[in-house]
């Protein structure tokens, strides 16, 4: 992480982060050629996400978050720097755990890098948000209203396959439910003795999986190296918006004490995660509970129990598997001591 003079804005720090000493335009961050191959791929209450081929050929997922407007959108207050500030360095930090030596994990999505543009959407942009809206319908609105004085921050990211959520009925069977599982416990462990990350926010939209030919994930946690069989599928975790972790000591959290609408939610398992967090924590979002990362946990394993697969046969076995790991996974206070101690992953 950058380390800043104290009396330096929020804007500043941001740019200082993208390389930036001011705002581009949108067609010097994406050139016209990339901008053409871009394609909607996903959406949430504060950005829309594309992909497209980056500089070395490879397919990658902008993330464009509008910043600092009074217009608000998707019903929401627009972020402010300082806002935006906090998960720029938490996927920094994030995605460094990949080249680290004592506690080293691929299973948060690489950052590539990071800009901050000026500027109504450009046509091509609305195009393919037409596009995703006429096959999958989208909920957010259409992001022409931004006039020129617009700004942007745009995160690119290693593009990490499909979520959990879209992907139901596409996974082949619990066996790779249960890779899923592994390496989403293994990424917290690794992220909790690395940094006391708290994820806060791990709902199935926000678990990437893409095939890939490896059959081996390794990770280190404390110095030993640990394998995982990937049974075909490799697992990035992503949006950090209401994550904390620690960086020499200095806290990086989100106050979401007084965000009353976020502890209402009903009608899934999700709403009643942020609820729990709260009661464990005393509402008090600063501090470190590791144990939030073990109730996403317990959500996750229900999620996967309940999804559709393609092969449908006799899996009898992992199911009771999975069922018993619902049952232990809450006395564990950390993905740490799950991963450990959890009689699944043994
Ligand atoms: N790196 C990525 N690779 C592939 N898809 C992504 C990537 N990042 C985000 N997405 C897609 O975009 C959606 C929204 O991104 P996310 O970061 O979760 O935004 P939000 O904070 O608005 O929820 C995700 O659920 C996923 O479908
Ligand atoms: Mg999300």
């Amino acid at each position: 992480m950058a380390s800043y003079d104290e009396d330096i804005s929020d804007a500043e720090k941001v740019y200082q982060e993208c390389h930036q000493s001011g705002p581009l335009s949108f067609s010097d961050c994406i050139p016209p050629a990339r901008m053409k191959l871009c394609s909607k791929i996903g959406e949430g209450t504060f950005g829309e996400v594309f992909s497209t081929i980056n500089d070395s050929n490879k397919t990658v997922a902008l993330k464009i978050i509008p910043v600092e407007g009074s217009q608000q959108v998707n019903g929401e207050q627009q972020k402010t720097f300082g806002e935006i500030l906090h998960e720029i360095i938490i996927s920094k930090e994030l995605s460094c755990l990949n080249m680290k030596e004592i506690n080293k994990t691929d299973g948060f999505i690489g950052l590539n890098n990071l800009h901050c543009v000026r500027g109504c959407y450009p046509d091509a942009l609305l195009k393919a948000w037409d596009k995703f809206d006429r096959q999958k319908g989208s909920e957010n609105d259409r992001p022409d209203f931004f006039d020129d004085e617009q700004l942007f921050l745009i995160l690119e990211f290693e593009f990490g396959g499909s979520d959990l959520e879209n992907m139901n009925g596409k996974l082949s069977s619990l066996v790779q439910a249960k890779s899923v599982l592994h390496q989403v416990t293994a990424a917290l462990a690794v992220a909790e003795q690395a940094l006391c990350f708290e994820h806060r926010d791990l709902h199935w939209g926000n678990i990437l999986v893409k095939d890939v030919k490896h059959k081996h994930n390794e990770f280190i946690l404390n110095g030993t190296v640990h394998c995982i069989e990937t049974r075909g599928v490799h697992v990035n975790i992503i949006d950090y918006s209401l994550s904390r972790l620690e960086i020499d000591g200095l806290t990086v959290s989100c106050d979401i004490s007084n965000d009353e609408e976020l502890f209402m939610g009903q009608g899934d398992y999700q709403f009643e995660i942020y609820r729990l967090m709260k009661k464990e924590n005393n509402n008090c979002w600063s501090t470190y509970n590791p144990h939030s990362n073990v109730l996403w946990l317990h959500y996750l394993a229900e999620k996967l129990l309940n999804m559709k697969y393609k092969n449908k046969g006799q899996q009898k076995t992992l199911k009771n598997a999975l069922t018993s790991f619902q049952s232990e996974i809450l006395s564990f206070p950390s993905a740490t001591e799950a991963l450990m101690n959890c009689r699944l992953f043994q």
